[in-house]
């Protein structure tokens, strides 16, 4: 159902890779409540993904950026300013990776080049736009921009990673920047702390999605389900929202043990505890 809520807002979505994408889900939301958008990714995800489909479904121009570039950031920003006809009122900001987790390097065994390039893709980044967008003063009055995060910033989930560092930081520099632009020019900064998803960067999620949907009073969030939350960000309705990091988990991050979780976890004992040729439990 749309509510008009974007009605005449100009966006510009990065990380929309696939119909999995978060990225992807708020493009079509946002289209839905009005809004007028710019789709971006880097020139491989571009070639490689299907945001071609989602730009005629959703009547986007593409332009290809990679993130960490200002020079690409900066003709981001000024074209997109061309093919929507004004300055930006709301940045989704989609984009993370770890080279370190493709290459299967553990936490203790960090490889320190691929650590920057982690920092850079899903964190700095976001510095970079908001930086290239504030000197350009690419954003409207009261824009809204948002990245996406997880509670693995901060607190410590097995497996998550360089990527705990990158998403700290992320939520840090929304924070710092949101004090600059808020009390400049209004634009608020937030991030979305969402529940595990599966796309092509949250892939192999399998036990962290379960473990949290059976710990959430309200189960794991989807993504169809954040691009509702992010449309309310981008909204009118949330001008006074900004420098917060916004869980839409389900309940998960105030969560200590829920019952769902507890017996879950209480089969383990019972497997563990029993003999594999006979079933039987072993008390001892
Ligand atoms: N999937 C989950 O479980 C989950 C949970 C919480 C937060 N998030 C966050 O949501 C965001 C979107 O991820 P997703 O799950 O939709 O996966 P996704 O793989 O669909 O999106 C990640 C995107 O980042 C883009 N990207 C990588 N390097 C880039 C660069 N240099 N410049 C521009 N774009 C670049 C990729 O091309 C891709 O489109 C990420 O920040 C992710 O950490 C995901």
């Amino acid at each position: 159902m749309a509510y008009n809520l974007l009605k005449g807002k100009k966006g510009i979505i990065f990380g929309a890779l696939n119909d999995q994408s978060i990225a992807w889900k708020v493009a079509e939301r946002a289209v839905e409540e009005g809004a007028q958008i710019v789709l971006t990714n880097t020139a491989v995800a571009c070639r490689m993904g299907t945001i071609a489909q989602l730009a005629e479904k959703t009547n986007a121009t593409v332009i290809a950026a990679d993130a960490t570039s200002v020079e690409d950031l900066e003709m981001l920003f000024s074209e997109a300013q061309k093919a929507l006809g004004g300055k930006i009122d709301f940045v989704l900001h989609s984009c993370a990776m770890s080279a370190n987790m493709r290459k299967k390097r553990t936490y203790d065994d960090l490889d320190y080049s691929l650590l920057d390039k982690t920092l850079d893709i899903s964190a700095i980044s976001f510095h970079k736009m908001l930086q290239v967008a504030k000197k350009m003063d690419a954003l409207a009055e009261n824009a809204s921009v948002l990245a996406l995060t997880y509670v693995a910033s901060h607190r410590t989930f097995f497996g998550y990673n360089d990527m705990a560092d990158a998403k700290s930081l992320l939520e840090s520099i929304a924070r710092s920047f949101g004090y600059i632009y808020g009390r400049e020019k209004g634009v608020r900064v937030n991030t979305i702390s969402q529940s595990p998803t599966y796309t092509t960067a949250g892939s192999g999620i399998k036990g962290l999605y379960d473990f949290s949907d059976r710990m959430s009073p309200l189960g794991n969030a989807s993504a169809d389900e954040c691009a509702d939350y992010c449309i309310v960000m981008f909204s009118d309705l949330t001008k006074k929202v900004t420098m917060q990091t916004l869980f839409h988990d389900g309940g998960f991050s105030n969560m200590g043990m829920s019952l769902r979780g507890m017996t879950q976890y209480n089969k383990s004992f019972i497997e563990e505890n029993t003999d594999k040729e006979t079933g039987k439990i072993i008390y001892g």
